[in-house]
Parts: structure tokens; C-alpha cells; sequence
């Protein structure tokens, strides 16, 4: 029954994405089961949500993206939403400082079948970052930041160092109900925030928008930018 008077604005957010995952995405057991085990493991639901994870993976998709950089794994829930944009010879590689949440996403990635296109590698995001490039690394197609936020400049700096013309810069995380403009905020995430976004400003290299989400998860949103 619809009784908008009596619900919140975020009930009614929620009601929504309810709604709109039930019409645009497929029930997928697979997914359930990646977040039931998460629960389990007892990581923090903090996960994009269903209809987010979809627009990660059009935009993988839309991109035709062939290699993939995930910043902040968790239990690879994004993870799967942009590996199954992957073709077969894709790659994804995700980085994550906790070796549980590594090994839970390793076995969650093995559920999902996308095991043999994604690396996790377990570490801290910089010192891995380093790593890559010392490898001599491709560059990516699509860079999704999603892990502690206050290394987001640093994020930046190494999204561009390991991209390339057209590539897609992705960050979650951004509006943090709003907070994002509070340019007094002591919460060290804001201020990692606002520190991304004033690089962002000053970043002739990168065009951006900001897409601002309500839904299950509050209000929030991404900075989706290209490469120029
Ligand atoms: N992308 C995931 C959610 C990531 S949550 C999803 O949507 O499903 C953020 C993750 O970043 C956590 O698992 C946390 O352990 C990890 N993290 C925190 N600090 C990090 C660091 N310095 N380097 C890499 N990962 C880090
Ligand atoms: C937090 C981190 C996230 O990546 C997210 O999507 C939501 C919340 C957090 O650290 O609180
Ligand atoms: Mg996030």
C-alpha cells in the first residue's frame, strides 16, 4: 500500500530502489548468496547496492572495458557487477588491505565463475598501486575507488598514472549525505572527500559529473569521469 504521508524520505528512497531492482534486475541467487556470506564473515554491509552495482556494470559494459583496477575489494560484491562486463579475456584486478576480506571475496568470486578473470591482491592500496606500476602494468580501461577514504587524492594521482586517453575514473562515496559540502567537517572520510574533489577541480586532464544516488544506501553518490 502506498502511505507516503507516514514514511521518511529515506523509507520512501528505499521503497524505490525496491521497486526499481525488482523491474530492471534479475533475481540472482548467486548475489544473495555472495551477501549472505559476507554477513557470515561478519564484513561491514557497506557493498554498493544492487541498482549501483548495475550502473557499474553498464559502464564497464558501455566502455567495453577489457582491464578493470578496483581500489577497496571487500567481499567482491562491486567486484562481480564489473567483472561480468569483462569479455573472456579480461582482467580485474581488485586491491584490499584485510586478508579476511580478501579470502572471503576470493571464495565469493570463485560462487560467481569470475574467479579466473579477477586478481585480489592483499595489501595497502599505495604500496600495491607501486607494485603494478613497477610491473610494468597495462593501463585500465576503468578505475573504480572505493576503499579508505582518505587516500582518495592519492587514489587520483595513481588512477591517472595507471590510465590511459578515454579511460573511466569512478569514485564512490562522494556526497556522504550531504557532508561533502560541510568545508568544516573534521571527519577525516569528508575531508579525504573534499581533498579528491578540489584535485578533481584543478585536474585538466580528467572530465567529470558527479551523479548524485538515493536508495538503499542513503544518499550518496559517484564522480564518474574520462580520461581526456
Ligand atoms: N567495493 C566494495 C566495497 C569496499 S569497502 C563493494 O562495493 O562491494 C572498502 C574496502 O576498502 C574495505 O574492505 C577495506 O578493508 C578496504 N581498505 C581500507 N583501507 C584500505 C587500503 N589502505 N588499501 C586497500 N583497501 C583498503
Ligand atoms: C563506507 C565505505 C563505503 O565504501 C561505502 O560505500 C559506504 C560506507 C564507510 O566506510 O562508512
Ligand atoms: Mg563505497
Amino acid at each position: 500500500m502506498w502511505r507516503s504521508m507516514e514514511m521518511s524520505i529515506y523509507e520512501i528512497w528505499n521503497e524505490v530502489d525496491l521497486y526499481m531492482n525488482d523491474k530492471l534486475i534479475q533475481p540472482d541467487p548467486i548475489l544473495d548468496e555472495v551477501l549472505k556470506a559476507n554477513q557470515e564473515a561478519e564484513l561491514p554491509a557497506i557493498d554498493v547496492s544492487p541498482s549501483q552495482g548495475k550502473f557499474l556494470h553498464l559502464l564497464a559494459s558501455l566502455k567495453g572495458a577489457k582491464r578493470i583496477l578496483e581500489i577497496g575489494t571487500l567481499g567482491g560484491y562491486s567486484t562481480i557487477w564489473l567483472a561480468r562486463a569483462l569479455p573472456k579475456d579480461g582482467q580485474l584486478i581488485t586491491l584490499e588491505l584485510s586478508a579476511h576480506h580478501a579470502e572471503v571475496a576470493r571464495a565469493n568470486l570463485k560462487r560467481a565463475g569470475v574467479n579466473h578473470l579477477v586478481e585480489v591482491i592483499v595489501g595497502p592500496g599505495l604500496d600495491t598501486l607501486a607494485v603494478l606500476k613497477d610491473r610494468g602494468t597495462d593501463p585500465f580501461d576503468l578505475i573504480f575507488i572505493d576503499a579508505d577514504k582518505p587516500n582518495n587524492p592519492n587514489y587520483l594521482k595513481w588512477a591517472l598514472e595507471l590510465s590511459k586517453r578515454g579511460s573511466l575514473i569512478i569514485c564512490d562515496n562522494v556526497v556522504r549525505q550531504g557532508h561533502v559540502v560541510n568545508s568544516e567537517s573534521e571527519d577525516e572520510n569528508v575531508k579525504g572527500i573534499r581533498q579528491f574533489m578540489n584535485a578533481l577541480a584543478q585536474e585538466k586532464r580528467i572530465s567529470a559529473t558527479a551523479i548524485q544516488t538515493v536508495g538503499s544506501k542513503g544518499y550518496d553518490g559517484f564522480i564518474v569521469g574520462i580520461v581526456e
